[in-house]
């Protein structure tokens, strides 16, 4: 272990106060203490600094013939500068195409020496069905083409160059730059030496270089967005080109020590999709490929000589180590139809429990047993509602996942019925590292089983990890997964309950003392694969196995909930993931916005920050705004290293701990928008963190736009990013008008506003025309608001119309696969609210009811003469009730006198009825 390695080691495993005063100070003073020298930088990187000096048109390679079988067109690739079969000879592209504007180009060397790893389980199964049956090759001057259903793929022969276009106009293009380079694996030469050490590592590349690198244009594009994960802006800034150069985009998991803002090193996770936009076109494409990988975005180029103007259409170059090529081209036309199109081939959000959708309370550590029932006591003591209370680390035996430290946590069965009494959960951590302890089953019997991954020699991998000496599961083999699966069983975890749920950390997988803090990139998995090849889905995996676990161990069919760290494309079909080890300063929270929504564009939507930050300490001020930011994050969880000073929500004194208190109400009464939210990602993939440009891609304003987001469609929400803050400018987007969710004031589309702020809340809007359904009765938990009665918020457009949903199913179990859900549309219009049912007629085999009532309606928007109507007519029962003009939208102390409020119509939620207003 090098100095610097064993330092990293001491300072996670025993926090600043080990390191002393120096240390401390950084801490306090909030400095950063990354080490980047640990990280290599693209110099330092051979295929990255190969790749980055390569002049543009430089690819050799030319199609030689095509042809057209079962529906895929095969076209051979050759090497202009190639001698007879030099190399091992020429290359074969795979040109496929699926419904709904997707094209998908593989290029294989057509004699593999090592077969070239393809990452599996990404793709979702149902892709296949989608396959178009490509019809015909037609063949042109040079080029062939396929003509889809509303595109053409075009395939130029000499130089090799792919169009995706839709009559005249390009959408996207492979190789237009001649970027294309594929190093093909070939013996070693006479005295070659495929070593390469950095540091103390030595990586020897037993299968040489093997990398590949490429160009692709967005056509008709402003800006290209994507690539998680990073601490950086929601738009990838140019990183080459006259003036600029900086690192790539690097996609390396990587478990950072306290990360900066702004860095284009990778973090954590790794989703090697990008989406492009511009006024009139966004476009999307992704490369399954889990081995280290950096893009370049490339400055734009002047129209001509002279010209002012830009060219519009972005350039990138993304070059890969090692592994396959297979890459997926998305034709749009709109946003959400790229989302559609990339969550159709990875998969869609899982559906998480609504007890998931809550505020979770975690600290590393609540100490012992009697700390957490202080903790939950505290949150009824102080009215605040909370769902979860997480277990970090050293709730174990010793660092041993599955265990319970049988001093601090003696009766952890009885702990958890105590806490799911009030209708709570709780979850402990289970790391991918397995304790090197001859008296821990787990490793035993990997050990025996022979499951561990292997070093370059063959023996089991031993690296440095919280328990000190450890071994790493080889989670791509799918037989470990399984056993994995197993060990998730009540009779297994022994101290485990069915109100116990899972958080899966440093799976990058996290190795103190390997290179770059992780693994050696020679290490071998199952089937031979080397590490560096499957690197950035290992925690994919990881976290694939534990859900499977949970599924396994459910007898109640509930669904499993799993928070990872690391995360790779696909991740949103398995599980939630958060956004590692911020810090409590106010960039942090300012960049968690970007952060979030670049995670939902790559379709990974159940994602959060550390409330608070996790390092250092926030003050009172900084805290409330996060927990004021975080309401509206679809995970909402406050965390805190070991090290940090207490900081339950109560510890502040006031004002603060009413404003938290009041910001976990708004999550809370929010949760039916947010469990409506979930299901259309879940159906559809979309985000609920949605950049401004999704819901109105032609404006052009909100194109960089990255300290306000949509919640859904109808909710926009603007963060408060420094201290003492007086007011904030707040971008509203459309043509209709936005109304402030406390006090009903009105703001007009297509402006910014100088928006004054107090402490008392951050800026949030509902936009007019929706209807938002709410449950504004507090409780402790989400598990006892589930009977409680329903208010819907109408904010009226200018022409008294509005529209909304509400999904709800038992928010447990699987049941709402089979039709056991209940999806209502709610529509005003001519003075009349209806509610009509969405779902469809046939929807299954289950059955959801709900005898849940609407208590009250608030109407937003009405013209001071329109208040004066106080006669309701409930038409589906002819009762007439009475509405006045409105108190509160939700704080207590509000008067809008903007608003009518009806209460008690005396409808059900589930009902069809009408209900005249005006
Ligand atoms: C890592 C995690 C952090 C956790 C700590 C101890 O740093 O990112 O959330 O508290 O490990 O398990």
């Amino acid at each position: 272990m090098e100095v610097g390695d064993m330092d990293r080691w001491r300072q996670k495993k025993n926090g600043f106060l080990a390191l002393g005063l120096v240390l401390l100070v950084v801490a306090v003073t909030g400095a950063h203490a990354w080490k980047k020298d640990e990280f290599k930088r693209c110099d330092q990187t051979i295929f990255c600094r190969e790749y980055r000096n390569l002049d543009i048109g430089s690819s050799k390679w030319y199609v030689s013939d095509v042809n057209l079988t079962n529906g895929k067109v095969r076209a051979r690739l050759v090497n202009e500068d190639d001698g007879e079969a030099e190399h091992g000879g020429s290359l074969i592209l795979h040109l496929s195409a699926y419904q709904d504007g997707i094209v998908r180009v593989k290029v294989k060397e057509a004699d593999q020496k090592k077969k070239r790893f393809e990452v599996p389980d990404v793709i979702v199964k149902e892709l296949e069905e989608k396959r178009l049956w490509i019809q015909r090759l037609i063949e042109k001057d040079g080029a062939s083409m396929v003509v889809l259903s509303g595109h053409e793929v075009v395939l130029l022969h000499k130089p090799f160059q792919l169009y995706v276009r839709n009559g005249k106009e390009t959408l996207l293009s492979l190789n237009a730059k001649g970027l294309f380079h594929f190093e093909r694996q070939r013996e070693k030469r006479e005295g070659e030496n495929w070593d390469d050490t950095f540091r103390s590592h030595t990586d020897t590349r037993p299968h040489g270089p093997q990398s590949i690198g490429f160009d692709v244009s967005f056509y008709g594009a402003d800006f290209v967005y994507g690539l998680p994960e990073r601490a950086t802006g929601l738009t990838l800034k140019p990183t080459k080109g006259a003036e600029i150069v900086s690192e790539p985009y690097r996609l390396f998991n990587s478990d950072i020590f306290e990360y900066i803002y702004e860095s284009p090193f990778g973090l954590y996770g790794a989703v090697p999709v990008m989406q492009s936009h511009g006024e009139k076109r966004t476009t999307g494409f992704f490369w399954l490929n889990a081995a280290e990988m950096v893009v370049d975005v490339l400055a734009k180029e002047k129209a001509e000589e002279g010209a002012a103007e830009e060219v519009s259409r972005v350039d990138t170059h993304w070059m890969a180590e090692s592994g396959a090529f297979d890459a997926f081209f998305f034709i749009g036309p709109g946003p959400k139809d790229v989302i559609r199109q990339y969550t159709s081939v990875t998969g869609k959000s899982i559906m998480p429990q609504f007890f998931a959708t809550a505020y979770h309370q975690c600290r590393w550590n609540y100490k012992d047993e009697a700390d957490v029932f202080q903790v939950d006591a505290g949150f009824d003591e102080y009215d605040m509602p909370y769902d979860v209370l997480w277990l970090d680390i050293e709730h174990t035996d010793g660092k041993k996942y599955f265990t319970w430290d049988p001093v601090l946590f003696p009766n952890p069965k009885e702990m958890q019925d105590k806490i799911a009494a009030k209708g709570r959960k709780m979850v402990t951590i289970i790391d991918p590292h397995i304790k090197r302890d001859n008296n821990y089953y787990i490793h035993k019997e990997a050990q025996s089983k022979g499951y561990y991954i292997k070093n370059k020699h063959g023996a089991d991998f031993d690296g440095w990890c919280w328990p000190g000496s450890s071994s790493y599961l080889d989670m791509l083999n799918p037989e470990v997964r399984s056993w994995w699966a197993d060990k998730f069983s009540y009779s297994s975890y022994q101290g485990s309950t069915p109100n116990l749920y899972i958080w899966n950390d440093m799976n990058e997988p996290s190795v103190f003392n390997g290179p770059e803090a992780t693994m050696e990139r020679d290490n071998i998995h199952y089937g031979g694969v080397e590490h560096r090849d499957v690197h950035n889905a290992y925690g994919y995996y990881f976290h694939m196995a534990s859900v499977e676990g949970l599924m396994k161990r459910g007898e109640n069919n509930d669904r499993p909930f799993v928070l990872s760290r690391s995360f790779f494309a696909g991740t949103q079909k398995v599980g939630a993931i958060w956004t590692g080890d911020n810090n409590a300063d106010w960039d942090h929270l300012r960049v968690s916005v970007p952060m979030l929504l670049t995670l939902g564009l790559t379709g990974i939507t159940f994602a959060g920050a550390d409330v608070g930050g996790f390092f250092g300490n926030p003050d009172a001020e900084l805290l409330t705004r996060w927990y004021q930011l975080g309401a509206y994050y679809p995970f909402y969880r406050g965390h805190a290293h070991l090290d940090t000073k207490r900081r339950e929500p109560w510890l502040f004194g006031e004002p603060y701990t009413s404003l938290i208190r009041e910001s976990l109400h708004t999550r809370y009464a929010l949760l039916p928008y947010f469990y409506t939210l979930f299901r259309e990602a879940n159906v559809n993939g979309l985000p609920l963190m949605r950049p401004l440009w999704m819901e109105y891609p032609s404006d052009k304003h909100s194109f960089a736009i990255d300290d306000e987001f949509l919640l859904g469609k109808d909710i926009l929400v603007h963060g408060v990013y420094s201290e003492k803050a007086v007011s904030e400018e707040v971008y509203f987007p459309g043509s209709q008008p936005w109304f402030d969710v406390r006090t009903g004031a009105s703001y007009s589309g297509g402006q910014t506003v100088q928006v004054p702020v107090t402490l008392d809340s951050i800026p949030v809007y509902q936009r007019a025309g929706s209807i938002i359904p709410r449950k504004d009765r507090f409780r402790r938990s989400s598990f006892q608001m589930e009977n409680d009665p329903y208010t819907l918020v109408i904010a009226l457009n200018g022409t008294y119309e509005a529209r909304g949903e509400l999904y709800i199913d038992d928010g447990k179990s699987f049941d709402f696969e089979k039709g056991a859900y209940i999806h209502r549309l709610f529509t005003f219009a001519d003075g009349r609210l209806t509610s009509t049912n969405l779902a469809p007629g046939n929807k299954g085999t289950k059955e959801f009811t709900t005898s849940c009532l609407v208590e009250r309606i608030i109407l937003l928007g009405l013209k001071s003469k329109d208040l004066s109507s106080h006669r309701v007519l409930v038409e589906s029962s002819g009762t007439q009730v009475s509405a006045e003009i409105g108190p509160s939208l939700l704080r207590k102390g509000y008067h809008q006198t903007n608003s009518l409020v009806v209460r008690m119509p005396k409808v059900r939620i589930s009902d069809d009825w009408s209900i005249k207003v005006l």
